[in-house]
């Protein structure tokens, strides 16, 4: 059965002649005409713009194909921190600012890329100091400071693979991941910043290796002067050992196919997912990617807002930036700290001219009202992208117009952890956008929807979004678990990596992801995505948030619950929840109206921002939370929401 989709959305926009004059790609007849020729001969393709990076031994073969595993760039040898750092260090990059730093608290630090070279070769050397190896697996526990890239970095030049686990996660989280990946040695800090409150790093670290004698070696970044327990001949301080070290760390080249990183999904069903990626083909995605999608200019201030604890702080915030030479702003805190305009004042601080961020957040600025953007001066924006989710068409206008004062182009991208790099999305200069639409795949991907069968779809019929060819920056595994890696990815539709999502096409060709396809709602025999319904609440005055989830039906076979966060300054009408049921059956149609609306003052999310749909499921079927909830945000949200059964 295919995925019914009702929405309908008209608006297009254009991009800006100005835009496109100075874009790389300027028009759609040109993306078309380049798109049809990377799709034609990948190989050719992927193997010319790798020629760009720096390689210290060339590959013999572009890729080896054994599905579902992929070796790209087949006897290459490179080190991604000499193509991220030492080669913007022989011209004008030089003194370049790499990383614009602010905390949370305020303090400012700009590192060029002359001291980031600095910072990553010593650091590298306290690694080898600290007798950890090429291969061996390191996990880093960081607050956003720029010690998390430079960690990161560091262990890339020594050939070490780092695991980063995000700093809001819980003990319990490191744990897991640590005895999955079996890291001897985790680098974090004693504590960072958060809405006000210090999080405690270090003790959270001691709690999850309480007893693990395989943990020979803890490096502690000072970052909170807080009153920290030191265990002798276990745990250093990072400042120390920066004291014992040189900067003189050659860049050596590893083999292309040299695991890099593992980084684990916060997927949010079941067991934590290693998702293993490369060094040659990853970089390439990484670097390829940045330019191209965010249009890059020597002069750019480009801010992506995520945490290096995510892909997303992975690819848009440490590699595919650096590979670029361009200049990154970092922020450590919240959004809303100390008030809901922290973002604004520093696009205006420091002339941001690239925000990439997530439509949870935009969500969660809409909510706070269009007061703060409107107190500063965003006029140095240029171009706004989104990831993580499906975009709310309500949401891409409130962006596009109040941050991007109706000039700056969209670009919402569609990508996950396992991809590596962005897959489909709008070329900023040439693609023609429209609200909640990923648009067109990107060079070399080679995107499609099919139903059951593998056979792909017309226009406008939902299904299965799948990529029918390797591309550099795929996931190589499941670290430690190669059938996990076949049975999750490659035995749903043959001969496919199968994305878990479900899309449809229109007339264009354009990508509408319609949510994870467990998601997926069945009312009555029809299949609907969660996203449209969300969507549909969403475009509704009233309401900031929705997630949308089934419950048992003895009828309907399921009945659509939607819970709902409404605007600060919302007007609330006692009839709000059924004015909302009429909405959704305006908007989508009767069999979409939920049966059971309800207000909430937040959703249950993972800490990456997405919406935990299969907490909010338990509650909808009235038993208690049992799963997992390691991965949870504010556990003190599912209380309120059980109770809220009005
Ligand atoms: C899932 C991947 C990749 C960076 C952050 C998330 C959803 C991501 C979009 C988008 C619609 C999107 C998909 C995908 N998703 N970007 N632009 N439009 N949905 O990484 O945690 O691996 O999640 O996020 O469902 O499968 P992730």
């Amino acid at each position: 059965m295919s995925i019914e989709s009702h929405l309908v959305e008209n608006r297009i926009f254009q991009p800006s002649r100005e835009f496109s004059k100075a874009a790389r790609i300027g028009d759609l007849a040109e993306y078309r005409k380049l798109y049809k020729a990377s799709i034609a001969d990948p190989e050719k393709f992927w193997a010319k713009q790798a020629a760009k990076l720096r390689w210290q031994k060339d590959w013999t073969k572009v890729l080896q194909w054994k599905c579902p595993f992929a070796k790209w760039f087949v006897g290459g040898k490179l080190n991604v921190t000499e193509n991220c750092l030492d080669r913007h260090l022989e011209g004008a990059r030089r003194n370049k600012a790499a990383i614009i730093w602010e905390g949370e608290p305020g303090e400012k630090r700009t590192l060029t890329y002359h001291q980031l070279h600095r910072e990553v070769c010593k650091f590298a050397n306290v690694l080898k100091r600290n007798n950890i190896k090429k291969g061996d697996r390191v996990l880093i526990y960081m607050p956003l400071v720029p010690e998390a890239s430079i960690a990161m970095l560091a262990c890339a030049r020594i050939g070490a693979v780092h695991s980063v686990v995000f700093g809001g996660f819980s003990a319990e989280s490191i744990k897991d991941r640590l005895a999955d990946c079996g890291a001897q040695v985790v680098i974090t800090a004693d504590g960072g910043y958060r809405r006000g409150q210090m999080v405690t790093l270090k003790q959270n670290v001691d709690r999850a290796i309480e007893g693990n004698a395989a943990i020979r070696r803890v490096i502690v970044f000072k970052r909170a002067n807080l009153d920290i327990h030191i265990a002798e001949g276990r745990d250093v301080w990072w400042h120390r050992e920066m004291d014992y070290v040189t900067a003189d760390c050659p860049a050596l080249g590893f083999d292309s196919e040299h695991p890099l990183f593992i980084l684990y999904t916060s997927g949010s069903t079941g067991k934590p997912k290693g998702i293993l990626h490369t060094t040659g083909g990853y970089l390439l995605g990484a670097q390829f990617t940045t330019k191209t999608i965010f249009d890059l200019r020597e002069d750019d201030v480009y801010w992506c807002t995520a945490d290096v604890g995510w892909i997303t702080g992975h690819t848009y915030l440490v590699y595919g930036p650096l590979a670029n030479g361009a200049t990154c702003l970092m922020y450590e805190g919240a959004p809303n700290w100390p008030e809901p305009d922290r973002f604004w004042k520093l696009i205006a601080d420091y002339g941001v001219t690239i925000l990439y961020t997530a439509p949870t957040a935009i969500r969660a600025f809409i909510k706070w009202g269009d007061e703060w953007p409107a107190k500063h001066d965003l006029s140095s924006l240029r171009l706004l992208g989104t990831v993580g989710e499906p975009i709310n068409p309500e949401a891409w206008m409130w962006f596009r117009e109040k941050i991007g004062g109706s000039r700056c182009p969209i670009v919402d991208t569609w990508w996950q952890t396992e991809t590596g790099a962005i897959m489909i999305t709008p070329l900023p200069g040439a693609t023609p956008t429209t609200p909640g639409t990923a648009t067109l795949p990107f060079f070399g991907i080679d995107a499609a929807i099919v139903d059951d069968a593998g056979k792909e779809l017309p226009a406008n019929e939902g299904g299965k979004l799948v990529i029918r060819k390797p591309w550099p920056s795929m996931l190589r595994s499941i670290y430690g678990d190669k059938q996990r890696y076949k049975d999750q990815y490659w035995t749903e539709v043959k001969d496919c990596y199968f994305t878990g999502d479900g899309a449809r096409r229109d007339e264009h060709g354009y990508f509408w992801i319609t949510g994870r396809m467990d998601d997926v709602l069945n009312v009555a025999g029809h299949r609907l995505g969660t996203a449209e319904v969300e969507s549909a609440l969403v475009s509704h005055e009233a309401v900031a948030e929705a997630a949308v989830v089934g419950r048992p039906d003895e009828i309907k076979g399921q009945g659509v619950v939607a819970f709902v966060t409404l605007k600060t300054h919302a007007v609330v009408h006692a009839d709000l929840k059924e004015i909302l049921r009429k909405h959704v059956g305006e908007m989508i149609g009767p069999i979409a109206k939920p049966d059971d609306i309800r207000f909430a003052d937040a959703l249950p999310k993972t800490r990456s921002g997405k919406i935990m749909r299969r907490l909010l499921k338990e509650i909808a079927g009235g038993g208690g939370v049992t799963g997992d909830t390691t991965t949870l945000e504010d556990l003190s949200i599912l209380a309120k929401l059980s109770k809220s059964d009005d």
